[in-house]
């Protein structure tokens, strides 16, 4: 429903600003047919995608100053600045064959590595495979975000292996930035501007340093490669918490960044630019901590550049979004994406509030209470909702009276305005602490931010028993107790609230997201001139810091992808996110379901669950996927001859394709299904190839979704020889006759179990929709 919304004023916006200029410059993204070119008067594409503006604009302009990017590897086409009368012109030419407006899309904004079993010293056998893999060895990981950090230490190269020989990537030189900038671990670094500038005309802002380079003034694309591939560093802590070794999930593997996000955002025509490069530098995989709303897949061009790599053996990693727990909000959602969901960790930061009345409200935060004097003080509280200006109870810049706040613990709501931001208003305008308090819309979630003055975050329900108490008496007073670093006391991985759910927007029949991963509360790299709180007025310097999103929880796939690539160069995309999503973890660590909030997950919010690097590196089978299968998919969904050409740049007839592949399913490691209002049962394929030894037998086991009927046939899989692939079929019968009788949704899951290694096995889940009347 919201997507929906979302995409409803996007268009109604273009509309009018077209309509009341005509001469008036937007960027589009032209697609082209890529057998196009056939006149041999063009030396190049760059000339060919040149001579279509050139017949399109009118004046006497340069036709090179209006084409942002030629693209060929990622999509075939350009980025151009265009009025909406040359673009009709354009649209006359026969090789046009989609035209997109630009799009703004937004960041989704260590012991992580612990917590998933990757502990070198843990133990010994568990880990053999990717000690031999050399942790991810060899494998570039290209980072789609604000840049980098060169000089943190996460990205020293000590003990790197040489750059790998098909790198042909480079080191481009910016504002403080140069060649000797990247080494063996930073082994590429490139920066595009041409669509943000273009949409913001310029690149300076009074915000803060918006560097002109790979370098990131942001702090996000630091913190999001370093999680994927950051170099081991001992004593990392934020401020004296969470202190440990900080390191990536895979530090033997190479980095290269593409700094497509600026301050106003990452515009969809840079983002393409980087992905249509990546793909000739030579990059394995491609970790995209971005997105939005979900957008059908012939209007995305993530969808359409990831298409391209999968192709070439490039996995591509996306956020899943922070729109959850909202509905059908999960983004990225292509099926030859892999998409991830945030889960928390079982690590906190406790800073309780301790009442005048003696009572105790458990907080959060990341405060070096200890080491600073008079930081756990008592202090009159005081919740300002009247009298101050607009907006006092969420702190909005100018809104606390300094006479009502002054040396006082300042109560402030969540949302609008940003966590830590809150922390620097309190503090301008005289307060001496600061209990931010999590409103209906967050309930529980804790998400620990590093605050400027002494500050803890509190759940929803805390926070009604802190208001009524300020309510009830003449002169509430609290203090805050902070507890440092406290790990493996609480019941993790559980869903994160903000986690982006299914299902899925554009393509139903496809569970998302994939599989869930830490994204909350994750410490990794941070630019070393900036504060911890990210604010431009705090001065302290730290290393590291602490982030939460899909964005934190996608680069840990991403790393954990580039340990199953080093480990087996020749798996395709598909299987190395058939390894990660059938061996992934669907218990806590108590081995109890996964939670969402006060309730155990669905499969809408933890896809196949939640990672299990371990294991994915040794899955034993594979759900293998060639590219042509996901044409088939599309053609099946109904989707046109010219959506799935501009989306796959395949031109195929779908009528055929559909006729040939009557009953296809798409060999996806989970099932989905939705049954109609009149429909009974459906028959759904798979085929499994052994990665394994050879002489295996698997036995499946199921466990049926409420009020359906399962069946699968052979129930007995046997493998002679390794790459083998054999088939199965599933009869799903539903024992409803329509959605009326309780839900309209139910789980389940199909499993193949090693007869002669139970632990080796390879699950899917099933998750059924009836489609209400
Ligand atoms: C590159 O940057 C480094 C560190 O910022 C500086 O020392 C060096 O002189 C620069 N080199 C060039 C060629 O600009
Ligand atoms: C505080 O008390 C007033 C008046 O008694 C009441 O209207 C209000 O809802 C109370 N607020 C809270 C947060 O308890
Ligand atoms: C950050 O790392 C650098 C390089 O390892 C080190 O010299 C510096 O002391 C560190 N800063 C902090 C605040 O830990
Ligand atoms: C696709 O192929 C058909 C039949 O071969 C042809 O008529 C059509 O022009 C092609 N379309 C594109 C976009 O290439
Ligand atoms: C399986 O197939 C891969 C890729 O085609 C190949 O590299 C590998 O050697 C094969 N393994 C066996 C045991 O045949
Ligand atoms: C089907 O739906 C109708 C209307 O909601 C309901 O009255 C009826 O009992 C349902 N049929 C069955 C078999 O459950």
């Amino acid at each position: 429903m919201a997507a929906q919304l979302q995409l409803f004023f996007l268009c109604i916006f273009s509309f009018y600003s077209g309509f009341l200029q005509a001469d008036h410059l937007e960027t589009y993204i032209v697609q082209l047919h890529p057998n196009g070119i056939t006149r041999p008067s063009f030396s190049s594409k760059f000339h060919w995608h040149l001579s279509f503006i050139h017949k399109a604009i009118s004046s006497e302009e340069d036709s090179a100053s209006r084409l942002l990017y030629s693209y060929r590897s990622a999509m075939e086409g350009f980025a151009a600045r265009l009025s909406k009368l040359e673009l009709q012109t354009l649209q006359r030419s026969p090789e046009v064959i989609a035209v997109r407006p630009e799009r703004r899309i937004e960041l989704q904004t260590t012991y992580s590595y612990k917590f998933l079993g990757l502990n070198p010293t843990a133990n010994g056998n568990a880990i053999g495979a990717i000690l031999k893999s050399g942790f991810g060895r060899g494998a570039i990981i290209g980072v789609l975000d604000t840049g980098i950090w060169p000089e943190s230490p996460s990205f020293s190269d000590d003990g790197m292996p040489p750059v790998p020989k098909k790198w042909r990537g480079i080191c481009q030189q910016g504002e403080d930035f140069n060649s000797s900038s990247c080494n063996r671990k930073l082994i590429g670094a490139r920066f595009f501007t041409k669509g943000y500038r273009a949409a913001s005309k310029s690149l300076s802002t009074d915000v803060a340093v918006e560097y002109v380079s790979p370098r990131d003034g942001q702090g996000h694309g630091t913190h999001t490669a370093s999680t994927a591939a950051g170099t081991p560093v001992q004593m990392a802590n934020v401020l004296g918490n969470g202190a440990g070794e900080a390191r990536g999930m895979a530090p033997g593997a190479h980095i290269a960044v593409y700094k497509v996000c600026w301050f106003s955002g990452c515009y969809s025509s840079d983002i393409l630019a980087a992905m249509d490069v990546a793909i000739r530098d030579g990059v394995d995989i491609l970790s995209l901590s971005l997105g939005g709303f979900p957008v059908p897949l012939y209007e995305n061009t993530i969808a359409i550049g990831s298409f391209r790599a999968m192709e070439r053996g490039i996995s591509v990693v996306c956020a899943a979004g922070n729109n959850g727990p909202i509905q059908s909000s999960v983004a990225n959602e292509a099926p030859w994406i892999a998409t991830i969901g945030a889960s928390t960790l079982d690590r906190r930061f406790p800073a309780i509030v301790q009442l005048g009345n003696g009572k105790f409200l458990y907080g959060e935060s990341v405060y070096p209470g200890k080491g600073i004097p008079n930081a756990e003080r008592k202090l009159e509280v005081v919740y300002i909702t009247t009298g101050g200006q607009k907006g006092s109870e969420f702190c909005l810049e100018g809104s606390l009276p300094t006479a009502k706040v002054r040396g006082k613990m300042v109560v402030c709501d969540r949302g609008v305005n940003g966590r830590a931001e809150k922390g620097q208003v309190v503090k301008k305008a005289g307060g001496a602490a600061m209990i931010l308090t999590n409103t209906a819309i967050n309930l529980e979630e804790d998400s620990v931010d590093v605050h400027v003055l002494p500050a803890t975050l509190i759940g929803f329900d805390e926070s009604v028993l802190l208001k009524s108490y300020i309510n009830s008496t003449r002169s509430p007073m609290a203090r805050i107790i902070f507890g440092g670093t406290v790990i493996g006391k609480s019941r993790a991985p559980a869903v994160a609230q903000f986690s982006s759910r299914g299902p899925s927007f554009s393509d139903p029949s496809i569970l998302k997201p994939d599989v869930i991963a830490p994204g909350v509360n994750i410490i990794a790299a941070w630019p070393q001139n900036l504060g911890p709180s990210g604010l431009p007025e705090d001065n302290r310097r730290v290393n590291f810091t602490l982030m939460s999103g899909t964005s934190m929880s996608c680069p840990h796939v991403s790393g954990i992808t580039a340990l199953i690539h080093s480990a087996h160069p020749q798996w395709s995309p598909a299987a190395i996110k058939s390894a990660l999503m059938t061996t992934a973890d669907v218990t806590d660590h108590l081995g109890k379901p996964i939670m969402d909030g006060d309730h155990p997950a669905g499969l809408f919010a933890t896809g196949a669950g939640h990672v299990n690097p371990i294991r994915a590196i040794n899955p034993g089978l594979v759900y293998e996927i060639q590219p042509m299968e996901y044409v088939i998919h599309l053609c099946s969904l109904g989707y046109t001859r010219s959506e799935v050409f501009s989306i796959t740049h395949r031109n195929v007839s779908c009528h055929e394709i559909v006729q040939k592949n009557r009953g296809f399913s798409l060999n996806y490691p989970t099932i989905s299904v939705m049954f109609g209002p009149r429909m009974t049962g459906k028959m759904i394929k798979r085929k499994l190839t052994n990665v394994g030894n050879p002489n295996t037998v698997f036995s499946v086991d199921v466990m049926p979704p409420d009020g359906v009927k399962v069946r699968v046939k052979p129930r007995q899989l046997t493998f002679t020889h390794t790459n083998q692939t054999m088939s199965y079929r599933v009869w799903l019968m539903s024992r409803r006759r329509n959605g009326s009788e309780g839900t309209n949704f139910a789980q389940g899951s199909l499993t193949w179990f090693n007869s002669r290694q139970r632990s080796n096995r390879v699950r899917s889940p099933i998750s059924v929709t009836w489609a209400s009347k």
